[in-house]
Protein backbone atom coordinates (compact mmCIF):
# COMPACT_ATOMS: atom_id res chain seq x y z
CA UNK A 1 0.00 0.00 0.00
CA UNK A 2 1.05 3.33 -0.66
CA UNK A 3 2.43 5.68 1.78
CA UNK A 4 0.96 9.78 2.04
CA UNK A 5 2.32 12.45 4.17
CA UNK A 6 -0.11 15.27 4.92
CA UNK A 7 1.17 18.61 6.29
CA UNK A 8 -0.14 21.99 6.45
CA UNK A 9 0.06 24.35 3.35
CA UNK A 10 2.40 27.71 3.09
CA UNK A 11 2.01 30.58 1.02
CA UNK A 12 3.61 29.10 -1.43
CA UNK A 13 0.51 26.66 -2.18
CA UNK A 14 -1.96 28.93 -2.90
CA UNK A 15 -1.89 28.40 -6.06
CA UNK A 16 -2.44 24.41 -5.33
CA UNK A 17 -5.17 24.85 -3.32
CA UNK A 18 -6.92 27.50 -5.79
CA UNK A 19 -6.50 24.65 -8.58
CA UNK A 20 -7.63 21.73 -6.36
CA UNK A 21 -11.21 23.82 -5.70
CA UNK A 22 -11.80 24.77 -9.27
CA UNK A 23 -11.09 20.85 -9.86
CA UNK A 24 -13.15 19.66 -6.79
CA UNK A 25 -15.94 22.13 -8.49
CA UNK A 26 -16.06 21.14 -12.17
CA UNK A 27 -15.91 17.24 -10.93
CA UNK A 28 -19.02 18.00 -8.63
CA UNK A 29 -20.69 20.65 -11.33
CA UNK A 30 -19.64 20.62 -14.82
CA UNK A 31 -22.25 22.27 -15.99
CA UNK A 32 -20.71 25.10 -13.63
CA UNK A 33 -17.47 25.19 -16.11
CA UNK A 34 -17.82 28.53 -17.40
CA UNK A 35 -18.95 30.21 -13.79
CA UNK A 36 -15.73 28.27 -12.26
CA UNK A 37 -13.56 29.79 -14.74
CA UNK A 38 -15.04 32.79 -14.52
CA UNK A 39 -14.16 32.67 -10.15
CA UNK A 40 -10.78 31.32 -10.44
CA UNK A 41 -8.46 34.28 -9.80
CA UNK A 42 -11.15 35.67 -7.13
CA UNK A 43 -11.09 32.48 -5.51
CA UNK A 44 -7.12 32.41 -5.21
CA UNK A 45 -7.54 36.04 -4.29
CA UNK A 46 -10.22 35.24 -1.36
CA UNK A 47 -7.82 31.91 -0.34
CA UNK A 48 -4.35 33.84 -0.13
CA UNK A 49 -6.46 36.52 1.73
CA UNK A 50 -7.58 34.44 3.83
CA UNK A 51 -4.44 32.49 4.60
CA UNK A 52 -2.55 35.52 5.54
CA UNK A 53 -4.70 36.34 7.82
CA UNK A 54 -4.76 32.83 9.41
CA UNK A 55 -8.35 31.80 9.10
CA UNK A 56 -7.78 29.55 6.46
CA UNK A 57 -5.52 26.18 7.46
CA UNK A 58 -4.87 24.44 4.32
CA UNK A 59 -4.11 20.85 4.73
CA UNK A 60 -2.25 18.44 1.35
CA UNK A 61 -1.29 15.30 1.07
CA UNK A 62 2.02 14.10 -0.79
CA UNK A 63 2.85 10.79 -2.01
CA UNK A 64 7.36 10.12 -1.33
CA UNK A 65 8.92 12.13 -3.72
CA UNK A 66 6.54 15.06 -3.34
CA UNK A 67 3.61 14.68 -6.19
CA UNK A 68 0.83 16.09 -4.45
CA UNK A 69 -2.28 13.83 -4.35
CA UNK A 70 -5.11 15.63 -2.41
CA UNK A 71 -6.22 18.34 -0.37
CA UNK A 72 -8.59 20.39 1.69
CA UNK A 73 -8.87 23.08 3.80
CA UNK A 74 -10.11 24.58 7.35
CA UNK A 75 -11.96 27.93 7.17
CA UNK A 76 -12.77 29.66 10.01
CA UNK A 77 -15.63 30.78 9.55
CA UNK A 78 -17.29 33.45 11.95
CA UNK A 79 -20.04 32.56 13.71
CA UNK A 80 -23.04 34.26 15.44
CA UNK A 81 -22.78 34.22 19.64
CA UNK A 82 -24.73 31.02 20.20
CA UNK A 83 -25.20 29.97 24.08
CA UNK A 84 -23.10 26.93 24.04
CA UNK A 85 -20.69 28.77 22.00
CA UNK A 86 -19.33 32.07 22.60
CA UNK A 87 -15.71 31.65 20.23
CA UNK A 88 -17.71 33.08 17.59
CA UNK A 89 -15.93 31.20 14.79
CA UNK A 90 -16.85 27.75 13.54
CA UNK A 91 -14.37 25.57 11.61
CA UNK A 92 -15.63 24.57 7.66
CA UNK A 93 -13.87 22.02 5.84
CA UNK A 94 -14.03 23.00 2.18
CA UNK A 95 -12.48 22.30 -0.84
CA UNK A 96 -11.93 18.46 -0.66
CA UNK A 97 -10.11 17.05 -3.58
CA UNK A 98 -8.52 13.71 -4.16
CA UNK A 99 -6.59 13.38 -7.75
CA UNK A 100 -8.40 11.17 -9.93
CA UNK A 101 -6.08 8.05 -9.69
CA UNK A 102 -5.55 8.45 -6.16
CA UNK A 103 -8.63 8.08 -5.54
CA UNK A 104 -10.46 5.03 -3.00
CA UNK A 105 -6.70 4.88 -1.24
CA UNK A 106 -7.43 6.64 1.98
CA UNK A 107 -5.88 10.20 1.00
CA UNK A 108 -9.52 12.64 1.65
CA UNK A 109 -9.78 10.21 5.20
CA UNK A 110 -6.42 11.34 6.25
CA UNK A 111 -7.36 14.83 5.62
CA UNK A 112 -10.36 14.36 7.68
CA UNK A 113 -8.66 12.33 10.28
CA UNK A 114 -5.92 15.56 10.05
CA UNK A 115 -8.61 18.16 10.65
CA UNK A 116 -10.10 16.47 12.99
CA UNK A 117 -6.85 16.94 15.16
CA UNK A 118 -6.57 19.99 14.29
CA UNK A 119 -9.40 20.87 15.80
CA UNK A 120 -9.15 19.17 19.06
CA UNK A 121 -5.98 20.53 19.94
CA UNK A 122 -7.59 23.98 19.07
CA UNK A 123 -11.20 23.12 21.62
CA UNK A 124 -13.33 23.92 19.02
CA UNK A 125 -16.40 22.26 19.82
CA UNK A 126 -17.55 21.29 15.88
CA UNK A 127 -16.65 21.19 12.59
CA UNK A 128 -19.03 21.66 9.71
CA UNK A 129 -18.83 20.88 6.44
CA UNK A 130 -21.01 20.20 2.46
CA UNK A 131 -20.98 17.22 1.47
CA UNK A 132 -20.94 16.16 -2.06
CA UNK A 133 -22.46 12.70 -2.95
CA UNK A 134 -19.13 11.18 -3.79
CA UNK A 135 -17.90 12.70 0.07
CA UNK A 136 -20.70 11.79 2.21
CA UNK A 137 -19.79 8.41 2.72
CA UNK A 138 -15.91 9.57 3.83
CA UNK A 139 -17.22 11.97 5.90
CA UNK A 140 -19.95 9.69 7.59
CA UNK A 141 -17.60 6.88 8.14
CA UNK A 142 -15.84 9.76 10.88
CA UNK A 143 -19.12 10.25 12.60
CA UNK A 144 -20.33 13.26 10.13
CA UNK A 145 -24.19 13.52 10.55
CA UNK A 146 -26.66 15.79 8.89
CA UNK A 147 -27.59 18.90 10.68
CA UNK A 148 -30.88 21.03 10.90
CA UNK A 149 -30.01 23.75 8.60
CA UNK A 150 -32.37 25.40 6.04
CA UNK A 151 -32.34 26.90 2.72
CA UNK A 152 -34.62 28.79 0.83
CA UNK A 153 -32.60 28.78 -2.69
CA UNK A 154 -33.03 31.91 -4.75
CA UNK A 155 -32.99 31.54 -8.36
CA UNK A 156 -29.81 32.99 -9.34
CA UNK A 157 -28.99 33.78 -13.28
CA UNK A 158 -25.26 32.26 -13.84
CA UNK A 159 -24.79 33.91 -17.35
CA UNK A 160 -25.45 38.08 -17.50
CA UNK A 161 -25.64 37.94 -21.57
CA UNK A 162 -29.25 35.59 -21.02
CA UNK A 163 -32.13 38.04 -21.52
CA UNK A 164 -33.99 39.18 -18.57
CA UNK A 165 -37.48 36.91 -19.03
CA UNK A 166 -35.67 33.86 -20.40
CA UNK A 167 -36.85 32.31 -17.19
CA UNK A 168 -36.15 29.03 -18.67
CA UNK A 169 -32.51 29.28 -18.70
CA UNK A 170 -32.50 30.00 -14.88
CA UNK A 171 -30.42 27.65 -12.38
CA UNK A 172 -29.64 28.15 -9.37
CA UNK A 173 -26.20 27.80 -7.17
CA UNK A 174 -24.45 26.81 -4.04
C1 LIG B 1 -14.71 12.95 -2.38
C2 LIG B 1 -13.22 12.74 -2.53
C3 LIG B 1 -12.48 13.95 -1.93
C4 LIG B 1 -12.83 11.46 -1.75
O1 LIG B 1 -11.43 11.32 -1.86
P1 LIG B 1 -10.68 9.91 -1.66
O2 LIG B 1 -9.25 10.24 -1.44
O3 LIG B 1 -11.00 9.00 -2.76
O4 LIG B 1 -11.35 9.39 -0.31
P2 LIG B 1 -10.89 8.13 0.54
O5 LIG B 1 -9.97 7.25 -0.25
O6 LIG B 1 -10.43 8.56 1.87
O7 LIG B 1 -12.29 7.40 0.74
C5 LIG B 1 -13.08 7.03 -0.38
C6 LIG B 1 -13.54 5.60 -0.27
O8 LIG B 1 -12.44 4.72 -0.46
C7 LIG B 1 -12.35 3.81 0.63
N1 LIG B 1 -10.93 3.51 0.84
C8 LIG B 1 -10.03 4.26 1.52
N2 LIG B 1 -8.83 3.64 1.50
C9 LIG B 1 -8.98 2.52 0.78
C10 LIG B 1 -8.11 1.49 0.36
N3 LIG B 1 -6.82 1.50 0.72
N4 LIG B 1 -8.61 0.50 -0.40
C11 LIG B 1 -9.89 0.50 -0.77
N5 LIG B 1 -10.77 1.46 -0.42
C12 LIG B 1 -10.32 2.45 0.34
C13 LIG B 1 -12.96 4.57 1.79
O9 LIG B 1 -13.40 3.69 2.80
C14 LIG B 1 -14.11 5.26 1.11
O10 LIG B 1 -15.16 4.34 0.91
P3 LIG B 1 -16.70 4.79 0.91
O11 LIG B 1 -16.87 5.78 -0.21
O12 LIG B 1 -17.41 3.55 0.71
O13 LIG B 1 -16.92 5.43 2.25
C15 LIG B 1 -12.80 12.54 -4.02
O14 LIG B 1 -13.61 11.53 -4.58
C16 LIG B 1 -12.96 13.80 -4.85
O15 LIG B 1 -12.03 14.61 -4.93
N6 LIG B 1 -14.13 13.98 -5.48
C17 LIG B 1 -14.43 15.15 -6.32
C18 LIG B 1 -14.58 16.41 -5.52
C19 LIG B 1 -15.48 16.23 -4.30
O16 LIG B 1 -16.57 15.68 -4.38
N7 LIG B 1 -14.98 16.72 -3.16
C20 LIG B 1 -15.67 16.60 -1.89
C21 LIG B 1 -16.42 17.83 -1.61
S1 LIG B 1 -17.37 17.65 -0.12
Amino acid sequence: MRSFKLSYAGKGDVDLLAEHRKRMWLDIHPEYEKEVRATEKGTRRWIRDQMSKGTLVGMVVRIAGGEVVGSGCIWLREEQPRPTNMRLVVPYLMSMYTVKRFRRQGVASLIVKGALKWCREKNYDRIVLHASKEGRSVYEGFGFEPSNEMRFRFQQRLSSSQPETSGNHTRSVS
